[in-house]
């Protein structure tokens, strides 16, 4: 009889993709996919360090597995990817039940470790040297990844997916783990990436996300000195038919060149959309992050991207109460984020990791309730120009690729059947909700706006072009 596998994944896209590539090899191998813990015969937990809450879930999640395992002693439970990483046999110490620790760079040998459990060697712990471990070539082999692998069935939707261009991460802002969790940054050759895409298309994805921590420092040496940069790799990819949409995530502010603005702008296919943390809009404390840009420089970008992509969408990320952070770096915070106008910003408190310069350096000395306060502060700037930008586009109409219904009210529409409520996104990457036939999920549809909160748009699916006006209820 076959495995049962349950996995949960928690983290970022990297995670994300980790997971899709683990349940397609382990189901490659005879295992099969299950919703709940209880029936699995191995059980992954896939984890993530950025911030100590993202911790605690996974030991709180485990916790609650530990009853489980006392019933079932035979079921695997693992612990894998950046937590993994970090804590290494210190998740065997928290969690004695726990069989399995695998890092993000050892993922391909999970089903080998699993074997071994199964035939009594006991528990495995397979994690990546740390970055002061061994020679730079010798500690990116340790982290490296196997994207090949892709399993439609385990992505949110079989027509979305992320395809990683790089692994790893070289700019060591001082309060970020991921340097020492994912190893040192590594571009993907081209051609890998070309084919994975070209493999993605021909199995129906019509939008893809290439992803990197800093996904526009991407370069790749070919062995005759060329170099292939991420605006030449957008250029490629664009040709792929059927290719519909192609974004990119995360940017660093500093690698925001002008090549890759113009293939923004001139490549249809590229989303102008742009996810460029900007962390604080003091030099005080972005000196202190080591982020290397000022709040200046910062701005010139903003400028470059306004003057170059005329019809854009920016987001960013903002740390709030990092070590140090005075009234008046907040302040400066603020008044970025009112220079700026972000489509969205997501909002982190401070948490300080163990291993991270910040860490050595630093005290916390930002009181939580203040985090708090300044993160609630920050996030009513954000919301309220989210709102007043999104009220600019009612009456207009986009084009959305449908992801799915979004509440689970079903909604009955005289003769046309059950309609539900759905929800995608434009090419801008807002997100709209409209009532629609369950069908059009993975469709191209034009919606028309009439109505808008902070965080999405509401509209109606564009039936017969000559109807538009009625259609805009104000
Ligand atoms: N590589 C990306 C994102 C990395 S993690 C980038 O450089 O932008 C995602 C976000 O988590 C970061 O942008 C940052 O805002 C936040 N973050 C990272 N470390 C953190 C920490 N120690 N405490 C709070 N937020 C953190
Ligand atoms: Fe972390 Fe900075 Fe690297 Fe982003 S760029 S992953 S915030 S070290
Ligand atoms: Fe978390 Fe690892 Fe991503 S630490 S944010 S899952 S790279």
């Amino acid at each position: 009889m076959s495995q049962k596998l349950y996995i949960q994944t928690v983290g970022c896209q990297m995670n994300v993709l980790d997971s899709e590539m683990v349940v397609a090899d382990l189901r490659a191998r005879g295992f099969e996919l299950t919703d709940r813990p209880g029936p699995a015969d191995v059980i992954l937990l896939n984890t993530c360090s950025v911030r100590a809450h993202a911790e605690e879930k996974v030991y709180s999640n485990l916790g609650r597995l530990r009853q489980m395992k006392l019933e079932r002693p035979d079921k695997i439970i693992g612990v894998i990817g950046c937590m993994a990483q970090h804590h290494q046999m210190g998740v065997f110490q928290r969690a004695p039940y726990v069989d399995l620790v695998v890092g993000p760079g050892q993922l391909r040998q999970l089903p080998a470790l699993i074997e071994k459990i199964r035939a009594g060697e006991g528990r495995q712990m397979e994690v990546g040297l740390g970055r002061k471990e061994g020679s730079r070539a010798a500690v990116a082999r340790s982290h490296e990844t196997f994207d090949p692998l892709r399993d439609p069935q385990m992505r949110p939707n079989p027509f979305q997916a992320y395809l990683r261009i790089q692994i790893g991460c070289d700019k060591f802002c001082t309060y970020c783990i991921v340097p020492s969790v994912r190893g040192p940054e590594q571009g993907r050759p081209p051609e890998q990436i070309l084919a994975e895409a070209r493999r993605l298309v021909e199995t129906g994805v019509v939008e893809i996300t290439l992803v990197g921590q800093t996904v526009n420092s991407y370069r790749y040496r070919h062995g005759d000195g060329r170099q292939t940069r991420l605006a030449d790799l957008l250029l490629s990819l664009s040709k792929i038919e059927g290719l519909r949409r192609l974004k990119f995530v995360t940017n660093f502010p500093k690698d925001m060149t002008d090549d890759l603005l113009a293939a923004v702008r001139d490549i249809d296919l590229v989303s102008p959309y742009l996810h460029v943390p900007a962390q604080s809009g003091s030099d005080a404390a972005l000196k202190r992050m080591k982020r290397l840009y000022t709040v200046a420089q910062y701005r010139e970008m903003m400028e470059r991207i306004w003057a170059t992509v005329p019809d854009y969408a920016v987001s960013s990320d903002f740390i709030v109460g990092f070590s140090g952070e005075t009234k008046d770096d907040f302040d400066k915070t603020c008044e970025l984020v009112r220079w700026a106008r972000f489509k969205n910003s997501f909002i982190f408190k401070y948490s300080v990791r163990e291993g991270t310069k910040g860490a050595e350096r630093y005290a916390d000395d930002v009181p939580d309730d203040v985090k708090r306060r300044r993160n609630h502060e920050l996030l009513d700037i954000q919301s309220e120009i989210s709102y007043q930008d999104h009220q600019k586009l009612i009456g207009r109409s986009f084009e959305v690729l449908v992801e799915g219904p979004s509440k689970s009210a079903v909604k009955r529409d005289q003769d046309e059947g059950p309609l539900v409520q759905l929800t995608g996104r434009t090419h801008h990457d807002r997100i709209v909700c409209f009532p629609g036939d369950k069908r059009l999920v993975g469709q191209f549809v034009d919606v028309t706006i009439f109505d808008c909160t902070a965080n999405a748009l509401m509209g109606e699916v564009i039936t017969q072009p000559a109807f538009h006006g009625s259609l805009v209820r104000k």
